[in-house]
């Protein structure tokens, strides 16, 4: 044990100068992850833990990552040597008292928190700067205990935080602005990327975030698919500029555990006073209570267990091999279904497709025989709906989703789905045809914007939302949900390549139909979309 080291000891840092001297409080994950990024970039660090000889485990396992990183050829000896100089570990909070900046990455809980920087205060000088690391606090609470609140704020790092490089930088309503200029500075010259969020419930990214899971989930309490069929299809049918999504929606609430993740969710719609955007699953919430947490305990929407029965992950199923393609000429000597275009096919360009796959175009149900059926291609519209608004008969019609090209070279999987009238024979012909060149085929169940528009449609309008709100600048809640999300492009990114036309369109469609506020369009999306601008005007 030592002191905190003292390149400013004397004196405070006055405002403006670089913050040197970082105290980190906690040594559990997010703390050992905080400290060992400043003491990597430069800073002296000293680590605090309430628990007897927590910092100094903490220190030790930085050590071993270090070791590791010089092994590896990724950091040198004399790196190492400083490196270790520069984190020390203290028993008591006095020994803070010469830090410029105390972090703090304690239990979550307000009370704990709050009495934390109370004590800060006590031997901290009047400058330093406080910051909690906190998830899902209200900064503006944490500070309101505090003498000063102003020096208070919210430096909300990822987990692992050497790794994921991206940073909230949180201030409250009463923190200093130059505060958060010192942090959005100290947190750029580590190299990770910093961005300021206002202090709202999840802040940025936990915020972005609520779109994803919580359709997934509405979907499959609709009936509209199962579980594994709407991982598929969000890790297999969209198609970004930046690629797809790496995980399905499922799989992800299995990474993060249920009990975390059903427990953000209820807390984000009950701090928001229920805006129906978050309204949480009642599936998930059963789940939660059945102890279905996901890989932490061998069990969730899949199962993990080494002698399990159920589901398994597709990532553990082998899923993913490529599939065969057949030849353009394997396909021409298939027999020719025949395909009546309804006109949404025809507006979606897919007679080429549809000859491409040995299909043979016909005008008149007559002739479609017994494995034939009308293919049409709604937006924000359910098939039953559309076949009525264009006079389609009912049992012949099949739909598929054109959010992302279903020609493209290389289509990984399709979405199809019936009307509540479809024949169930013209369906398996469907489905069999738009296999014919080895792609994969989802069937769902009769919904307003399939699996993908629904979900791509939602994490738009939940960030167009954040714009509207100025949590966040548009560039910004790009880049952090890119990086904190692991999205292929920024939500606001997503919509304009779909075309925010295309997006409202499907919202309204979806709030016309079910009546349901949760799917009402924002301001943000609304007049861009009515102008032809970009998602990522600001204005
Ligand atoms: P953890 O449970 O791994 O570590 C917390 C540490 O704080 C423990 O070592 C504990 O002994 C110590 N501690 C508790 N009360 C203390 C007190 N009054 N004074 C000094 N030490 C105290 O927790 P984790 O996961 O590192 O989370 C810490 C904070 O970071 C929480 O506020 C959490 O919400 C937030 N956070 C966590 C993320 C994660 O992925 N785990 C991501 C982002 C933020």
């Amino acid at each position: 044990m030592s002191q905190a080291p003292t390149p400013t000891a004397s004196a405070p840092a006055p405002a403006g100068s670089r913050l040197t001297t970082i105290g980190v409080v906690g040594a559990g994950v997010m703390g050992r992850g905080i400290a060992q990024l400043f003491a990597q970039s430069g800073q002296a660090v000293c680590l605090h833990d309430a628990a007897p000889g927590a910092a100094q485990g903490a220190i030790d396992a930085i050590d071993k990552v270090w070791s590791g990183l010089v092994a590896k050829g990724r950091m040198d000896e004399p790196g190492l040597a400083a490196a270790r100089k520069r984190l020390t570990s203290v028993d008591d909070l006095a020994g803070l008292k010469d830090c410029d900046l105390v972090i703090e990455a304690i239990v979550e809980r307000l009370d704990v928190k709050r009495d934390l920087f109370a004590r800060l205060e006590a031997v901290l000088a009047d400058e330093a700067i406080l910051a909690s690391n906190t998830s899902s606090l209200s900064i503006t609470e944490i500070a309101a205990a505090a003498r000063l609140p102003g020096r208070v704020a919210g430096l909300h790092f990822f987990n692992p935080v050497p790794l994921m490089k991206i940073v909230e930088v949180i201030g409250g309503i009463r923190t200093d602005a130059a505060v958060c200029e010192r942090l959005m500075a100290l947190v750029k010259a580590t190299g990770h990327n910093a961005v300021a969020a206002a202090d709202q419930p999840g802040f940025l990214i936990n915020h972005a975030g609520r779109g994803y899971g919580t359709e997934a989930l509405r979907i499959v309490g609709e009936g509209v698919a199962d579980f594994e069929t709407v991982d598929r299809i969000m890790r297999e049918q969209i198609r970004f500029s930046g690629g797809g999504f790496r995980l399905g929606p499922f799989e992800l609430l299995d990474l993060t555990g249920l009990d975390v993740s059903q427990a953000v969710m209820e807390s984000i719609f009950n701090q928001f006073y229920n805006e129906p955007r978050f309204t949480p699953s009642a599936l998930a919430a059963q789940r939660r209570a059945g102890g279905l947490f996901g890989r932490k305990n061998g069990q969730g929407f899949y199962d993990y267990r080494p002698d399990g029965s159920g589901a398994r992950a597709p990532s553990m199923a082998g899923a993913g091999e490529a599939p065969a393609r057949p030849t353009p000429a394997a396909i021409a000597a298939l027999a020719k279904t025949p395909v009546l275009l309804a006109p949404s096919a025809v507006a979606a360009g897919l007679e080429a497709l549809v000859l491409a796959l040995g299909g043979r175009p016909v005008h008149s149900t007559g002739d479609l025989g017994s494995d034939g059926f009308i293919l049409s291609a709604p937006l924000g519209i359910d098939a039953t709906g559309e076949a009525v608004r264009d006079s389609l008969k009912a049992p012949f019609v099949v739909a598929i989703d054109t959010l992302f090209d279903p020609a493209a070279d290389g289509v990984l999987r399709r979405s199809l789905m019936p009307t509540v009238a479809t024949e169930a024979a013209r369906l398996d012909a469907a489905a069999a045809f738009f296999a014919r060149d080895g792609a994969q085929v989802s069937r769902l169940r009769d919904s307003t914007g399939f699996v993908a528009q629904r979900i791509v449609a939602m994490i738009v309008s939940i960030a167009t939302e954040i714009a509207q709100q100025r949590i966040a600048t548009p560039a910004d809640i790009d880049l952090a949900v890119r990086m904190g999300l692991g999205y292929p492009v920024g939500p606001l990114t997503m919509g304009d390549e779909i075309g925010p036309a295309r997006v409202l369109g499907i919202l309204q469609g979806i709030y016309d139909t079910s009546g349901d506020p949760r799917y009402r369009p924002g301001g943000w999306l609304r007049r861009r979309a009515a102008l032809g601008l970009s998602l990522l005007v600001n204005d």
